[in-house]
């Protein structure tokens, strides 16, 4: 990818005099959905593919950003930031500037172009990669003091002001924070955080990517959030220190979930369950239990699809086909869900089988699944070439 981000620079802005790359990976949850914005835990890795920022300073005001991708030139002056639509590719960059701008940490334009190997729209966290990636080039580039936790906040922002999405905090750490060869155990209420070393031995990650786009996701995202307020506020009326799910126990869950509406208990039960079981699992795959660690996977897809109910058709029958699969530990959804990817933890002798009982899913669905083993994670930070 440098080579090519180095010519594509060349190819834009007449020379690559002075270039840096900067890369910043897409993830994967391995467990631990809908849970970051009710302050809960998420397991969340790096995947192998990621967005690229080749960048360098210039010594006025002028911004000159291309994403090959879509073939488009954005070319502004700092002090004279207009808001792109939300949505757009350049709303993601461009937020990223004006908030560290704001910081005072952006003294003078620079010229960028910006590509990648992560598919877009699948549920991998390319706008995190996006935002992020910008981020750390213009570290990289301006020198200044900011740490990876406050990189990944940043981000969150912009996802929230600039994209209109009210997502959690787990893209943008995962994709800032993640290590090579760990998954990254984050409490997302204080933010703490503990690699875990993904010892498959014989096991790999594998992702299916269904291939359909999540259009319902944004706002079936906003109600499933304000669900899960609707349950904190029965809890806070039963116990004042209740701030959020996360603090609702079992016991509390049981003794007065009942006054809740169906949809909303079942909401509850998903986020309450879910945390668990991303504590479980993780000290599953800290210990080697990779049987433990499957079983927990599957659990927390059924509570996805029976209980927070955010799969859908394409979504379950991959997983049934995984499940299914001789050799496959656990099988789930990832990521926000109503279309995007599955994660599946399989033995590695039995990825090809797997691979060629998708045809059935195209038959059925015709749409054609992309499916890639996850032989390594990439981390977050610049690029040199070779
Ligand atoms: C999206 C959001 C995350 C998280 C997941 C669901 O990926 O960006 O913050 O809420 O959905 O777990």
């Amino acid at each position: 990818m440098f080579e090519h981000i180095r010519s594509q620079f060349a190819a834009t802005f007449g020379d690559d005099n002075e270039l840096q790359v900067v890369m910043a990976p897409g993830r994967v949850n391995l467990i631990g959905e809908y849970t970051d914005f009710n302050e809960g835990f998420v397991f969340p890795m790096t995947v192998d593919r990621g967005v690229y920022v080749g960048i360098r300073a210039r010594d006025d005001q002028r911004v000159r950003v291309k994403s090959i991708r879509f073939g488009e030139l954005i070319d502004y002056r700092l002090d004279d930031f207009e808001k792109p639509e939300p949505g757009h590719w350049s709303c993601y960059v461009l937020g990223v500037v004006e908030e560290l701008r704001l910081l005072g940490l952006v003294p003078n334009g620079f010229d960028a172009v910006i590509d990648g190997n992560l598919n877009l729209g699948v549920g991998l966290s390319s706008s995190a990669a996006l935002e992020t990636a910008t981020a750390l080039a213009l570290q990289s580039l301006f020198g200044f003091e900011m740490s990876r936790v406050d990189v990944a906040t940043l981000c969150q922002r912009v996802e929230h002001s600039y994209a209109n999405v009210m997502c959690g905090i787990m893209d943008q750490f995962a994709s800032g924070l993640g290590r090579s060869n760990h998954a990254l155990l984050l409490d997302c209420r204080t933010l703490s955080q503990v690699n875990i070393r993904t010892n498959l031995d014989e096991y790999r990650i594998v992702i299916i990517s269904s291939e359909v786009k999540r259009e319902l996701a944004s706002s079936a995202y906003n109600e499933r959030r304000s669900q899960c307020k609707e349950g904190v506020a029965l809890f806070k009326r039963c116990d004042p220190n209740m701030a959020s799910l996360r603090d609702v126990s079992p016991d509390l869950f049981d003794a007065y979930g009942d006054q809740l509406s169906e949809v909303v208990f079942r909401r509850c039960r998903h986020v309450i369950t879910e945390n668990a079981r991303v504590l479980d699992a993780s000290a599953a795959l800290a210990a080697g239990e990779l049987p433990q660690f499957g079983r927990l996977m599957t659990a927390s897809h059924n509570s996805l699809r029976n209980d927070f109910e955010v799969s859908c058709d394409e979504l379950d029958y991959l997983v049934d086909i995984a499940s299914g699969t001789e050799g496959v530990l656990g099988s789930r959804m990832t990521g926000a869900g109503f279309g995007g990817c599955i994660v599946t933890l399989i033995h590695k002798d039995a990825t090809e089988v797997l691979k060629a009982k998708l045809a059935a899913y195209t038959e059925r669905f015709g749409l054609n699944p992309e499916m890639f083993v996850l032989n390594r994670n990439l981390e977050a930070g610049n690029v040199v070439g070779i």
